[in-house]
């Protein structure tokens, strides 16, 4: 099935008088998000936020029905976050880590993992662990292996498609490998969510994380954490909870929620969750496969042009590539380009060393341009992009 673009574009009016092409930092939200965000403030402000949450109490339920039915899990595996990384790191402090646990991660998690990591390594003396990557950039599985062997990890923590080097990891196959060696998997899934169709029906992970704002193009401060159903019935739960998440049966104990709302606190922006479920619906509308399939078309189209300008790198890396491509052009600072570009009305940004250190050091460069398209934008658009590049 084509995209109704037409309709897409009505949908996202803000799109038509610039170019926008930064998805994975923050997508522009289509009318349907703001409306519904709109509407529920409108409740709060009329009936104070307790009573509008009991108006619409079904209507955030559906939030996690949803979100559930996107990724192929039940409603009881969702919770809601604030963002990525608060899903992410409810999730790391779920696990019950022991001075020389191992940690196996990848060389291209996200910048914020790795910190988290090196806290847990601190703290409780945690060992990290970064499989080896083949030349293309594609995990090594014979490093990956070697290392599971020898130092039986308590978790694998791998990003699906890190930030700054436009590359898909093959978390399916990761996946396979944690559940035959019984190791608790933690997915970031941040970019991918939106852009591709993400099944833990499929991608067996124990957590995954998810940020709303991005190329699900719902509201900031949205995001969710999925849970699996053996985290649940093995009692894992947040270092900190709330009496939400939890009963407090006696003055020493507490028991837990069933569900994987035990990871999420008690006060929550309900105006974005049902900002955030309405992106889910709007995206579920249009169809990820057909998202998926006109992405790829526009991605491909900007690789291979983008390619040819004078003075231009690119820095994709891996077997499989995403709608992140980062570029430099000589001589010239990425803060300058960004800059020039901004100045021609187009919207990107910049990913910076400190934001993928070990990438960054390994290519030699101490930054690059992010370009993320997403669906609503057009081939017309991508020329009139690289006609801008190739003016710089
Ligand atoms: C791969 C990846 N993981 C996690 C995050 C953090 O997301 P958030 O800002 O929603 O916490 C980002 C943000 O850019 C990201 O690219």
């Amino acid at each position: 099935m084509k995209l109704n673009l037409d309709q897409i574009r009505q949908d996202t009016p803000n799109c038509l008088d610039k170019l926008y092409f930064n998805n994975a930092g923050a997508s522009l939200m289509p009318k349907p998000v703001v409306a519904k965000i709109q509407e529920y403030l409108i409740e709060e402000e009329k009936y104070g936020g307790y009573a509008a949450f009991d108006r619409n109490s079904d209507a955030i339920q559906q939030f996690y029905n949803e979100t559930a039915q996107m990724i192929d899990a039940a409603p009881h595996n969702i919770a809601f976050a604030h963002s990525a990384t608060d899903a992410y790191a409810k999730a790391l402090s779920a696990i019950d880590f022991r001075e020389g646990d191992v940690l196996l991660t990848t060389a291209d998690d996200y910048v914020t993992n790795h910190m988290q990591f090196l806290s847990l390594q601190k703290r409780f003396g945690i060992v990290i662990k970064k499989v080896q990557t083949q030349s293309n950039g594609d995990i090594d599985f014979e490093d990956f292996e070697r290392i599971i062997k020898e130092k039986k990890p308590k978790l694998i923590a791998v990003t699906h498609i890190p930030t700054n080097s436009g590359l898909v990891q093959d978390v399916e196959k990761v996946s396979e490998i944690c559940t035959r060696e019984n190791i608790i998997f933690l997915l970031d899934a941040c970019q991918s969510v939106g852009q591709l169709p993400v099944s833990v029906a499929k991608i067996k992970c124990d957590f995954m994380s998810v940020t709303g704002r991005k190329f699900l193009r719902g509201p900031r401060g949205t995001g969710f954490l999925y849970i699996s159903d053996a985290m649940l019935e093995q009692g894992s739960h947040p270092l900190f909870i709330d009496g939400a998440g939890a009963i407090w049966r006696s003055e020493n104990s507490f028991e837990l929620i069933e569900k994987a709302k035990r990871f999420q606190y008690w006060e929550l922006p309900y105006a974005l969750v049902l900002g955030l479920k309405e992106a889910i619906l709007y995206q579920k509308n249009i169809g990820i496969e057909n998202i998926q399939h006109y992405n790829d078309e526009v991605m491909a189209y900007l690789r291979q042009n983008i390619a040819s300008i004078p003075g231009v790198a690119t820095f994709d890396r891996g077997s499989v590539t995403s709608n992140i491509l980062t570029f430099t052009k000589e001589n010239k600072p990425i803060l300058d380009l960004k800059a020039a570009l901004l100045k021609k009305d187009v919207y990107c940004s910049i990913s910076a060393r400190e934001s993928g250190l070990i990438d960054f050091d390994k290519k030699g460069i101490p930054g690059v341009v992010r370009i993320s398209p997403h669906y609503y934008n057009t081939i017309a658009e991508v020329d009139q992009l690289l006609n801008h590049i190739n003016e710089l």
